[in-house]
Formats: structure tokens, sequence, C-alpha cells
């Protein structure tokens, strides 16, 4: 796993080492700390003690391909989790939520509130770390439909930072998804762009870390929960996300259950090893540079105040209390 730094990389290490265990296998769990060298040396010494098969959510996609190539020729099969591995053939599966999928429900949540805003409205966009595959696809997904907002006028993006195409989404990335990263740049947004008392409409941020940032930037910059709130978006459901959504600080999240994603991983693990033949619903998308990755996609939940307890707390996923419920 990439990280501590995040709730949901711990759930998911610890759910899919508690469902592999009960499979009967012996697992190794480890997290990098954001470092990519770690995560090489990590993965080194994984191949040295015998592992059949590596499971990697990695923090840049494009950096592991001569560690996966010795797995590979260790005859050890790769599964990229959560994040595609990128620009190598050393990659068996992939499986992830569709990241595409992610980027759409927060852009046609911002465009289903728009009609009920005063128009044109302000929005500033924020995208995930450059380096991580999935960004892109968020960013997109969400651009797809925001875009022709700002084209025909009905958006404004007072700082100039709205990216011209999908393409150009890592000129607005995040390195790290680090919230104190967002909140920084936030902050520059607000001071240099609404010093004159106008007010930003709404905030795209594609994640929770990122959220919780630029919340902090907007509590700073005098919003307080309410109508002159803006439109807020998020992705992963942490536990300080759902409260500030409970208390108005966040206006929707995108709900990824990691113990369902550890469970089709554990399923792949377990069909690669008895030879059963391994289930995938995607076979187009997730082209890496060398090859189309056969992938597994589930399928990301818009959750909001209204329907929060009912997603997260009735389906056992938090308690009341974790949330401020
Ligand atoms: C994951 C998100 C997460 C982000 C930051 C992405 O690759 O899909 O769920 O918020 O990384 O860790």
């Amino acid at each position: 796993m990439p990280t501590k730094s995040l709730e949901r990389w711990n759930r998911d290490g610890a759910h899919l080492e508690e469902v592999l265990k009960k499979a009967g296998y012996q697992t190794t769990l480890q997290y990098a700390d954001n470092k990519v060298d770690q995560q090489i040396t990590q993965l080194e010494n994984m191949i040295t003690q015998g592992a059949k098969v590596l499971v990697v959510g990695s923090i840049d996609g494009t950096a592991l391909g001569p560690v996966l190539d010795k797995a590979h020729a260790a005859g050890i099969k790769v599964i990229a989790y959560d994040r595609l591995l990128n620009d190598t053939d050393s990659v068996d599966y992939y499986v992830t939520f569709n990241n595409y999928k992610v980027g759409q429900l927060q852009g046609q949540f911002i465009k289903d509130q728009i009609a009920n805003m005063k128009t044109p409205v302000t929005l500033e966009p924020f995208a995930g770390s450059p380096d991580d595959n999935n960004a892109k696809y968020f960013f997109s997904g969400a651009w797809d439909i925001l875009l022709p907002m700002i084209q025909d006028g009905t958006i404004t993006v007072p700082s100039g930072k709205d990216p011209k195409s999908d393409d150009e989404w890592q000129s607005i990335g995040i390195l790290g998804w680090g919230s104190d990263k967002a909140q920084a740049e936030m902050e520059n947004r607000l001071n240099s762009f609404y010093s004159d008392g106008s007010k930003v409409g709404i905030v795209l941020s594609p994640n929770d870390s990122l959220a919780l940032g630029i919340a902090q930037a907007l509590e700073g910059a005098g919003y307080t929960p309410g109508d002159e709130y803006p439109l807020l978006t998020g992705q992963d459901c942490d536990a300080a996300n759902v409260k500030n959504l409970v208390a108005g600080k966040q206006s929707m999240d995108i709900f990824k259950n990691t113990e369902k994603l550890g469970d089709e991983t554990a399923k792949m693990v377990d069909e690669i090893l008895s030879g059963k033949e391994v289930e995938v619903n995607d076979t187009k998308t997730y082209d890496n540079g060398k090859k189309v990755v056969p992938t597994y996609l589930l399928t990301p939940e818009i959750v909001t105040k209204d329907n929060a307890k009912e997603i997260l707390v009735d389906s056992g996923y938090y308690k009341a209390s974790d949330i401020g419920l």
C-alpha cells in the first residue's frame, strides 16, 4: 500500500490482509510512506521471500517496471490495486473502482446543484497527484461535464486555473494528494482572486484529503456552513470528511467500499493460485502504454448528508458515532 497517511489505505490493507488470512494465505502487508524507493525495496524483498502474488497499490504507477519484471521472471503474478501500473508488460490484472465514474458523479452533482444557483457561478477546480494514473480519470469524468458549462458562460473560474482540455489536468494537480498543499493553494486563490469580497461558489476537489485542506482554507477566509458556503466535492468517505458533510462543510462524497475492493482482490488471488479463470469485467479501458490490462471494476456511490446514515452506517461500514451522527 502507498501510505498510512490517508485513512482509506489503512482500511484497504487491514481488510485485504484479514480476508486473505481467513482464506488460509500467508501475507506480508507493507506501507511505503509515499516513497517510491521504499516501495521498490519492499517489492524486492517480497520477491526474494518467495511471494506467489504481488498486490500493488502504487505511488507512482510508472516507476515500478524493472522490479515488476523481476517478479514476472520469478513466475510471480502481479495485481494492480486501485491504481494502474503503467508502461510495463509485467502486470497481469487490475482491480479498482470505475475512476471515470467517480469524476462523473462529482461533475453531475455540481451540474444538478447549479440548476438552483444564480449564474454565472464561480468555480475553483483541483486535480489529484500528477503521478497517480487515477487522477486523470477523476478529472476527465468531472471536466467532461463542467468544461461545456465554462465554455457557455454558466461557470466562471476567477483564478484562471481551468484546464482548457482534459489533457491539461496535471497543471492543477496537487502532488502527493496532500491536505496541506491543497490548503495552501486554496488560500492563494482566495487571497489573489477573491480579495474584493466576491465569493467562490463551487470547489471541485477530486478526493477527501484535498477537500479537508480546502475546507480549512475556506474556514480561515471566514466562510461558515450555510448559504454562502461553496459546494465542495470529495471522494473516499474518510471519517473526518463525513463529519464535515454532516456539519455542512462538504457537500458530497464518493463512497468506494474498500472492503468490497479487498474481497474482489482476494477472490482474484484465489482464482490465480487455483488455476481458475480470473473474472474481469473490463478488457478495453485500461491501456497502460504497453498492454490493455484486464480489469475488474467496482461501482462508486454518491453520498450526501441525506443518505450518509443509510449508506455508511446501516451497511456497518461506520458506527454513527464515528462520523458525528
Ligand atoms: C485513490 C483515491 C485516493 C487518492 C489519494 C487515489 O488513487 O483512488 O481513493 O483518495 O488516491 O490517496
